[in-house]
């Protein structure tokens, strides 16, 4: 039994948050931004929207795409660091019921900007083991609201967004997954992390913010990232010439471009969606995925790399024929 991706979608909170905007704000300009990140424009959640009102937006598009109603689901899995409306129970079954799914597995997984490629791998190895024949994989984060108002480092990275995937299960041999690849590594936890405030004196900190050494953090993610490309080719004996889309993470354009040169992929074979949404977490493989399916570029029968890093550190990749 293989598992196969049968509609995808994604949702982007309509109010933007350019350059010029966050030169008002704090000290930083278009210039350092563009150069240092390749970012121009993020999208950011209304106070009143939450993760899961953005992951079952993506999800219906999902189903739309795929033909399906949400009734025909059998488990939902949602990758997300950032359901801030309760820590019981997690975001996952909200979906569920915005979707109106009664009765089936529904829950979070927290691997932060690696959490959609986690919720990925989970959903793949449920349906091969045949327990599960159309699952839902929503990643969904707002990491724009979890940045400090005066942090310039942290506030002109992040965006919001939801990017969804059915993954279904199929006789077809040689498609859809074909591996995935998932790595942690807690002894980096203090190089990026957002602290909760301690047990007990949670009425004493209205919150809590972002904290990320981005130098260090960018140094260990161009080495993992590499170092996953290299897992995922010889794990299934293909050469990177066999490779049609690089659909990374999208954190910094420089290190996405490493990764690309890893591959030795031109630029035109990587799917770019942070210039204008930024680094959207959990949201951004599934979105930068989607953009691409729906403009045309990613076609049926073409073979993809999807890779993330992010907090913890977590990093994972997927290898796709689509
Ligand atoms: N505008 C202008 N200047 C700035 C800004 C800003 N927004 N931010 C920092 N600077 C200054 C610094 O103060 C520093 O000044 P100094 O030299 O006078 O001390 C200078 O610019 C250089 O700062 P660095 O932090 O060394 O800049 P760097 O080139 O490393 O870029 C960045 C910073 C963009 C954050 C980069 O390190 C990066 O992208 N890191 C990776 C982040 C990432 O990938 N996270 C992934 C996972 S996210 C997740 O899991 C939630």
């Amino acid at each position: 039994m293989n598992s196969k991706i049968v509609g995808t979608g994604s949702y982007l909170p309509e109010k933007t948050l350019t350059n010029a905007d966050l030169e008002k704000i704090i000290e930083t300009s278009d210039q350092w931004i563009t150069e240092r990140t390749g970012i121009k424009s993020r999208h950011i959640a209304d106070k009143n929207e939450t993760v899961a009102d953005m992951g079952t937006e993506a999800a219906l598009k999902a189903l739309e795409m795929a033909g399906l109603k949400a009734t025909d689901l059998d488990m939902i899995i949602l990758g997300t660091t950032s359901f801030f409306e309760s820590n019981i129970p997690g975001g996952a079954v909200h979906v569920q019921r915005m979707l109106g799914v009664p009765n089936i597995p529904a829950f979070d997984i927290a691997a932060a900007c690696s959490g959609f490629i986690f919720s990925l791998s989970i959903a793949d190895q449920y349906i091969k083991a045949g327990n599960a024949k159309r699952i839902l994989v929503i990643g969904a984060d707002m990491l724009s609201h979890m940045v400090a108002p005066d942090d310039r480092t942290t506030m002109i990275l992040f965006g919001d967004a939801a990017g969804a995937v059915i993954l279904e299960a199929t006789d077809e041999q040689d498609t859809g997954i074909i591996s995935t690849h998932l790595h942690s590594e807690g002894n980096y936890v203090d190089l990026l992390h957002c602290p909760t405030p301690k047990r007990g004196e949670a009425d004493t900190v209205d919150t809590s913010y972002i904290h990320m050494k981005g130098n260090e953090v960018f140094k260990i993610a161009v080495t993992k990232l590499s170092e996953i490309v290299k897992e995922t080719l010889e794990h299934n004996n293909i050469d990177k010439s066999e490779i049609d889309w690089l659909v990374p993470h999208q954190a910094n354009l420089r290190i996405i471009a490493a990764t690309a040169k890893k591959l030795d992929m031109p630029m035109e074979r990587v799917v770019v969606t942070l210039d204008q949404h930024g680094n959207t977490s959990a949201g951004s493989v599934p979105t930068a995925l989607d953009f691409a399916v729906r403009d045309g570029r990613i076609q049926r029968g073409q073979t993809l790399l999807l890779e993330a890093f992010g907090s913890g550190f977590t990093w994972g990749s997927a290898l796709i024929k689509f």
